[in-house]
């Protein structure tokens, strides 16, 4: 029996890849969801106890929906060197085609890349077969962040490459057809652990957590909470020459994991939004991740959403806790992305104790309310994806789609709820032939894209 927590239960691996077509489904799937919903997560292979959690070999799930019919479902290992061994450290320095590719996975150009921060994206087929590792024609040469942004009114990506050493930050952005028109290393940034970012319609916003590269730490992933570490953000305006009139800002100390959304304000200040989690959180969050004692009793402890307005002009930051719930795994309408959002989608948890349900929750802005609805026991739900409806009209219009391990059942489901109203049942239910093991991050890949 195994100790580690991310090898047991919703976030058990799964043994082999399969293949299922004709998937059963309750109510009526939306006819406009042509696409792919595409997960990845941690999946070692048999036999195989990774140090981390995030050190485990990337498997995407697949499910594939063609006007109101639920086609097929199929899972995959991310085939990458690191699958069958390769080392990260060489004796010439990181192989950065040495991948778990296990965080996220994207569509950019018409192109499906699974995602790991320290590495080269991982070009896969539309039916998850892995084609190689993708370096964006020659132009990257450092490693590629997990969570890119991809602007809705330009269709540009911006993503960056960050490192322990120099260079520490380097921002790309890439055209819409995915060719990369501008690198440019960022000023200022220092050693510090970087997983998202944001941008807003003019600026490119940063974080620097107090979480910071410790080669003492032996779990594989060397970082770890520093109190010497100050905490900042990095706001950087866009286009040429932005990165040597980045301003960076001291603020509280934390660590924001992940960013739902940033925007300019009407007085032009920077507004970023988040979960973050203190010392304390951290640490318990950590020990989970590799197994430790004194860990959580979830993945995720004691990150709450938090709110961070840039006064460019005054030089100051103010921050506030804008929820007490414990949350993770913020998604936007990303119609809204880098632009003022009313709507925000988390998955909340259970408390440090272990006491209560999973549960999505919806965050309205404008009204200041937020609308809960809690999963039953033995019931996890994925990051929530939002898809919008054909035709709709309100930020909220369309579907929130789900991946919900069932640990009673031994089973997973997707779930197309209704994202203007939690409370209605949801719209349809696909039944998937395994359960899919849980957490980390996916995309919803409309066959628009691919084409
Ligand atoms: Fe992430």
């Amino acid at each position: 029996m195994t100790s580690k927590p991310y090898l047991t239960g919703h976030y058990a691996p799964v043994v082999d890849e399969i293949s299922a077509t004709g998937l059963t489904v309750e109510g009526a799937l939306p006819p406009e969801l042509t696409g792919r919903l595409i997960r990845n997560s941690h999946n070692p292979k048999p036999g195989v106890t990774p140090t981390h959690w995030f050190k485990g070999s990337g498997m995407v799930h697949g499910i594939r929906l063609r006007e109101g019919r639920a086609e097929w479902y199929r899972n995959r290992w991310v085939h990458t060197p690191a699958l069958d061994g390769a080392p990260y450290m060489t004796e010439h320095g990181p192989d950065l085609s040495a991948s778990t590719a296990g965080t996220h996975v994207i569509e950019h150009g018409g192109r499906l890349l699974a995602l790991c921060e320290a590495n080269l994206p991982f070009e896969l087929t539309p039916d998850l077969e892995t084609v190689g590792p993708f370096d964006w024609n020659g132009k990257l040469t450092s490693a590629m962040t997990a969570h890119p942004k991809e602007d809705p009114v330009t269709g540009e990506l911006h993503f960056f490459g960050s490192s322990p050493l120099p260079p520490y930050l380097i921002h790309h952005v890439a055209s819409p057809d995915g060719r990369v028109l501008d690198s440019q290393e960022v000023p200022g940034a220092g050693p510090a652990l970087k997983h998202d970012f944001a941008i807003t319609a003019h600026h490119v916003v940063f974080l620097e957590g107090s979480v910071t590269f410790d080669p003492t730490e032996h779990s594989g992933i060397p970082y770890a909470w520093s109190d010497a570490q100050a905490s900042r953000i990095g706001v950087m305006p866009r286009g040429a020459g932005g990165a040597q009139r980045v301003r960076w800002f001291e603020i509280g100390q934390g660590y924001a994991m992940h960013l739902a959304n940033a925007y300019e304000d009407a007085r032009g200040r920077i507004v970023i939004e988040g979960p973050s989690v203190g010392r304390a959180g951290w640490q318990r969050s950590w020990n989970w991740w590799v197994g430790a004692p004194d860990r959580g009793a979830e993945p995720n402890s004691g990150s709450r959403s938090r709110r961070w307005t840039v006064d460019m002009a005054a030089g100051t930051v103010r921050e506030e806790d804008t929820d007490d719930l414990v949350v993770e795994f913020p998604t936007i309408n990303d119609a809204y992305l880098g632009r003022a959002h009313r709507y925000q989608y988390a998955l909340s948890f259970p408390d440090d104790l272990g006491v209560g349900n999973h549960t999505l929750v919806k965050y309205d802005r404008a009204a200041g309310t937020r609308q809960l609805l809690p999963f039953g026991t033995g019931q996890l739900p994925s990051e929530a994806v939002f898809v919008p409806a054909a035709g709709g009209t309100s930020e909220d219009d369309g579907y929130l789609l789900s991946v919900v391990s069932d640990l009673n059942a031994d089973a997973s489901r997707l779930v197309v709820l209704d994202a203007s109203d939690l409370s209605l049942p949801p719209v349809a239910t696909v039944h998937l032939p395994r359960r899919v093991p849980a957490m980390i991050h996916g995309s919803w890949i409309p066959d628009t894209d691919l084409a």
